[in-house]
């Protein structure tokens, strides 16, 4: 890493002094910064303390004539191997996702040619807010890498997400954007299914649930981000399909196996679809009418499943690394853990889709654990887009220790 170096952009929140400690490890492991110091950020630290630890001058002005003579704004921008937002406030991620450029910091997130990571920092109900999380799926789409925000006690006294991740995480998060620009999972296919399925009773009803389809959503462009040819069979919702990702929309169980069947052969398989179990057994092309019988009584019949199918193929059509997501609302690993048996998948990913869980289903959070053939791993609450970026890693991890698929 002795040779590279990163343009770190910090906003003004009162996590702004981590920043010092996050320049310093840097320098530890021989990765330079140069330093962008909003003018909130410089309400809570100095460009003096800052310059001492970077050794370089610090840029506060998008119009400082000196600074201009020496280095351009743009050229500030491109001079690094990655640019770093932290604390990444809720108004530097608005500007990002929107394209500002009104002040120096949005002016190099926009001019840049590097990739960004941003480090969120902000009180809970902002970062939980419809147009933060918004910005976010935006960011994500468009490529940007996230690390945090953690979950704790806030300076202004509330508890939730909001905390910017501890310098030694974000080091840790540049170091990997560093060396992977790499993106590890080029060339492999990948197939993502998501959201709910709709199951028809008459050409005005369904049987459904309350999957938005983000958390798959997510993790098919974070996998496409790694590189993957991502196909991704989704249910009905309402989002755009994640840039680079191809996107076959389905309604019913059936339509959703066919698709997913139609994408193979893939070398990972990862369904996050809430597929319905069953579906009314008879559909009318009539609307039920109350006076004819009504609907007092529905009779189902069992979807295929389409997980269970996919993981059961024979040896060379079976994709490498069958992943499954066990939404459950009491004993969550419990039942991930026979589910992942039954479904003969080589990860289940346990999410507990309770009341008292993240409002998973349709919320922006997650909680998971992974039960693998090795053992168990639960990772804490964090942002979808989160949960996404650090499963695609590990997918992409395990991947390359399996070797290519022929
Ligand atoms: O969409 P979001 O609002 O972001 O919410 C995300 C989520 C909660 C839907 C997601 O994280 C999740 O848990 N998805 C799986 C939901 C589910 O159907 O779980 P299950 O325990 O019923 O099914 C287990 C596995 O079998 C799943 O991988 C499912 O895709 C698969 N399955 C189930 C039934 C069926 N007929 N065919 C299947 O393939």
């Amino acid at each position: 890493m002795s040779d590279r170096s990163v343009l770190l952009i910090i906003g003004g929140g009162v996590a702004a002094y981590k920043c010092l400690e996050l320049i310093r490890l840097l320098a530890k492991r021989g990765i330079g910064a140069r330093a962008i110091l909003t003018r909130a950020g410089a309400e809570f630290v100095t460009p003096l303390s800052v310059g001492a630890l970077t050794g370089d001058k610090v840029y506060t002005e998008l119009f400082d004539l000196t600074a201009e003579a020496e280095m351009g704004h743009i050229e500030l921008s491109r001079s690094v191997d990655l640019v770093v937002v932290a604390p990444a406030t809720a108004d530097l991620l608005a500007k990002a996702a929107n394209g500002h450029a009104n002040d120096l910091a949005s002016t190099a997130i926009l001019a840049t040619d590097k990739p960004v990571l941003y480090a969120p920092a902000m009180n809970v109900r902002m970062w939980e807010h419809k147009a933060t999380q918004r910005n976010l799926r935006q960011l994500g789409d468009d490529g940007a890498l996230f690390v945090g925000p953690d979950e704790g006690d806030m300076a202004c006294g509330e508890f939730g997400h909001g905390r910017l991740a501890e310098p030694p995480v974000i080091v840790e998060a540049i170091e990997a954007a560093l060396s992977g620009g790499a993106r590890p999972l080029t060339g492999r296919r990948v197939l993502v299914t998501a959201g709910p399925t709709h199951e028809p009773l008459d050409p005005v009803r369904y049987v459904a649930n309350r999957s938005s389809g983000k958390q798959g959503y997510a993790i098919a462009g974070a996998l496409a981000r790694l590189g993957a040819d991502v196909t991704l069979v989704s249910g009905p919702v309402a989002l755009d399909a994640p840039a680079g990702v191809s996107l076959a929309r389905v309604e019913t169980a059936r339509e959703m196996l066919a698709a997913s069947e139609a994408a193979l052969p893939v070398e990972c398989a990862v369904m996050c679809a809430a597929v319905s179990d069953y579906r009314p057994e008879i559909e009318t092309s009539h609307k039920i009418k109350k006076d004819r019988g009504g609907l007092t009584n529905i009779p189902l019949t069992e979807n295929p499943d389409i997980l269970q199918t996919i993981a059961h193929l024979p040896e060379g059509e079976r994709p490498r690394l069958v992943i499954g997501f066990a939404a459950e609302t009491d004993d969550v690993v419990a039942y991930a853990r026979t589910k992942r048996e039954r479904k003969n998948c080589d990860w289940m990913v346990a999410n507990d889709v309770s009341e008292a869980g993240h409002g998973v289903m349709g919320g922006d959070v997650n909680e998971i654990t992974i039960i693998d053939g090795e053992g168990e791993e639960t990772w804490p609450a964090m942002p979808k887009e989160a949960v996404a970026a650090r499963l695609a890693a590990r997918i992409a991890d395990a991947l390359g220790q399996k070797g290519r698929q022929t």
